[in-house]
């Protein structure tokens, strides 16, 4: 989890791929460097890994478990043997949430969903960033919103839930979303030369848009969430039966949920991350004060995370890519998928790196000077 203090590498920086990149921020060469400074101890501190060994095995109590995990990026051939790998009989009673960026392709999509279906009894799904991507898909897609529609489609002969639903008492409902520029509130690290939004994200290359829509816009982020609006009935319904609510979103509802600009190598990160429509959805579920059974899953920006906001219990469980497990950033994979729920919610957050960082630590967006990892990166 060490490198996750730089987040350097959030899923839409695409480092595997070679780079145009002259400031090195999407530079192979670059993470090697990174990667030797964790080693020789920038930080100094142990790693915390999520903790999730009570919910290896069968479950033989009869009771739900839901389990959690976003960002499986199953193009990456490790992250594809990782789901096959999973047990096929330990959650045959089970509920898996994902919370987006399964795969690229189409073609990877599918595999992974139904792998993940043959072992869980209920599977639910939202869109990521890096599935509606149209670049490897041979033009089978005129835009994002079509390559969307399929895989929603794919996902209803596959009986993988994209829909609000209540499973044993348990409401679960999953909430379209995408970014736009102008959920950033925090002040701008300046002084140094940040790459632009278009250079360091490849969603702006990779996805396709209709005309009247443009990656980053607000438009774009109300035209996911204007998605939601065919499942209010759905979501008044959960409400009428007083059940227990987990809401789930690929896309960060809040800005807290990301580290400050400082201590990030891409500062300008809270700007491709999150949309405020999520948010005022979520205090419409959940309550304008939330309650001990409200919990929000997402994923994104690779950064585990388990803190309650403002009577909201908010999750990350990421996969994430091959790379950023061998250096060890949140505590490797052996804890997912992770469990949030069996008998009601679990009552202990799970160490993470950041969120117990600002369990202590007061969040000063005020304050830019970069924290030393960063600034070494861009005086180098
Ligand atoms: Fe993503």
């Amino acid at each position: 989890m060490v490198v996750a203090i730089m987040g350097f590498l959030p899923s839409h920086t695409g480092l595997p791929q070679k780079s145009s990149c002259r400031s090195g921020i999407c530079d192979p060469m670059v993470l090697k460097q990174r990667i030797r400074h964790k080693r020789v101890g920038i930080f100094g501190r142990k790693q915390i890994s999520p903790t999730n060994r009570l919910y290896y095995g069968q479950n033989d109590t009869g009771a739900l478990r839901v389990f959690v995990m976003s960002d499986l990026h199953t193009d990456y051939a490790e992250n594809m043997a990782w789901v096959r790998r999973l047990s096929t009989v330990w959650y045959r009673n089970d509920i898996l949430i994902v919370a987006g960026d399964v795969a690229e392709t189409y073609k990877n999509f599918v595999v992974t969903m139904s792998e993940l279906k043959d072992r869980f009894s209920g599977v639910f799904y939202v869109p990521g960033n890096h599935d509606l991507w149209c670049r490897r898909e041979g033009g089978n897609y005129t835009d994002s919103l079509e390559k969307l529609r399929a895989l929603l489609d794919v996902c209803t002969e596959l009986g993988v839930e994209t829909s609000p639903r209540i499973v044993d008492g348990l409401g679960i409902i999953p909430l379209f979303s995408w970014y736009h520029k102008s959920f950033d509130k925090e002040k701008d690290v300046t002084g140094i030369r940040i790459p632009s939004l278009e250079m360091a994200c490849k969603d702006f290359h990779a996805c396709t848009w209709p005309p009247e829509l443009s990656n980053g816009d607000v438009a774009l982020a109300h035209h996911f969430d204007m998605m939601n609006e065919k499942n209010n009935n759905a979501v008044e319904e959960v409400h009428k039966t007083n059940c227990q609510i987990i809401t789930f979103s690929h896309f960060l509802p809040r800005q807290d949920l990301c580290p400050e600009k400082r201590m990030l190598f891409y500062p300008n990160l809270p700007k491709i991350i999150g949309s405020d429509f999520l948010e005022v959805r979520l205090r419409f579920i959940h309550g304008k004060n939330g309650n001990r059974s409200a919990c929000h899953v997402f994923g994104h920006t690779h950064f585990c995370w388990d803190a309650v906001l403002d009577g909201i219990r908010y999750v990350q469980a990421p996969l994430a890519y091959p790379r950023e497990r061998k250096r060890r950033m949140n505590g490797g994979e052996n804890w997912l998928p992770f469990c949030i729920y069996h008998k009601g919610f679990m009552d202990k957050l799970s160490p993470s790196y950041w969120s117990e960082y600002y369990s202590k630590n007061k969040r000063e967006p005020d304050k830019t000077d970069l924290a030393p990892w960063v600034a070494r990166f861009y005086t180098r």
